[in-house]
């Protein structure tokens, strides 16, 4: 089968499709033909071995996994003896990476736990961009920014995955939803109906008077304290990404501090039932960058990591 192979850290332009071993399914593995994959943060760091402290989790010398690659959709060719929940000819979509990483190519074996049925409702296109981004989306602003109607919403880098879906998901509780980020992002995010856009290389929103019930951030741009005073006094605070650094405060001002601050530690694929209703209801629609050829990886992988693109990187495995 064909795959990107990564055999060493460096820049995405090294990875070349090549001519691997298709798998087999151990027995609760299940066997998928790939259709579609997305581009994600951890592919840029997983790639280039960056920010070093990545490497812990990725391999300390050469990636651990040399396909890259964490979120599909596609179609179950085989299953292994003891799988329960699929049969062959499934059509099946995920977030992977608890169990595994290795979605640019075209056959994948993963535990049968690490997908779910995909409605007829989603593309292949819409459903490999959906899992990652919709459930951290879904986590940071319903489990941990416990959203309510008509909250003040503000979503910091929020042209991309997560901000594209979580915009959509406030309209839902008809909250007022301001979006920062920057350049060719700024004109889709207006036409996908924020209420309020900011620039961030403009206008540092922290240093305005404007106050929020719930940020969401996908960046953490931010020390906690600057958050802090654009919180309404109930206000919560919430991050699923961004500076390491910037990370680790925000976790300390929550668990010393006992500030309304939180990181969200992503539980892959939870709320995908929730999201699905939403989707079903047209509610919902991922936001779609491509797609692009599975030859064209690193340069997709490059072009996300350079911040030029806008919602999902979605990479097709159709043509091969
Ligand atoms: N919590 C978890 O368990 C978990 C698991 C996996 C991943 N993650 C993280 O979750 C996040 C996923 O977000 P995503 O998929 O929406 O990423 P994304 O598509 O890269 O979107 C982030 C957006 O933020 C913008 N941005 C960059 N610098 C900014 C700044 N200073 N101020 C405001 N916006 C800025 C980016 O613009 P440019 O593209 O121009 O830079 C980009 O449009 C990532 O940070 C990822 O590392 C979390």
């Amino acid at each position: 089968m064909k795959a990107i192979v990564c055999k060493s850290y460096g820049p995405s332009s090294q990875l070349k499709l090549e001519e691997v071993e298709k798998p087999s399914p151990k027995p609760k593995e299940v066997l998928i033909k790939i259709h579609c994959s997305a581009v994600n943060d951890y592919d840029w760091s997983m790639v280039r071995g960056k920010p070093n402290l990545y490497r812990l989790l990725f391999g300390l010398f050469k990636p651990k996994h040399p396909i890259p690659g964490m979120e599909l959709s596609g179609v179950v060719e085989s299953c292994g003896a003891e799988v329960s929940k699929f049969k062959a000819g499934d059509k099946v979509y995920g977030d992977i990476s608890a169990f595994g990483f290795g979605s640019f190519a075209e056959y994948i074996t993963i535990h049968e736990d690490a997908v779910v049925q995909k409605p007829e409702y989603l593309s292949f296109e819409e459903a490999a961009a959906l899992s990652h981004a919709a459930n951290l989306a879904w986590q940071g602003l319903i489990d941990f920014g416990k959203l309510k109607k008509d909250m003040k919403v503000l979503i910091n880098g929020a042209g991309g995955g997560v901000g594209s879906i979580g915009l959509q998901i406030a309209k839902t509780y008809n909250c007022h939803v301001t979006g920062v980020d920057t350049g060719n992002k700024l004109q889709i995010m207006n036409k996908i109906g924020f209420d309020r856009i900011i620039d961030y290389k403009e206008e540092d929103f922290t240093k305005s008077r404007e106050k929020y019930d719930l940020i969401l951030d996908t960046k953490t741009t931010h020390a906690p304290k600057a958050y802090m005073k654009v919180l309404n006094p109930h206000g919560r605070y919430v991050t699923v990404g961004g500076n390491i650094g910037r990370l680790l405060q925000i976790a300390l001002a929550q668990w010393v501090l006992k500030k309304p601050v939180y990181v969200v530690p992503l539980d892959a694929n939870k709320d995908l039932e929730q999201i699905h209703k939403l989707c079903k209801s047209g509610k919902v629609k991922p936001i779609i960058d491509g797609p692009y050829p599975i030859e064209k990886t690193g340069e997709a992988i490059q072009y996300f990591g350079e911040g030029r693109h806008h919602g999902k990187v979605i990479v097709s495995l159709d043509s091969n």
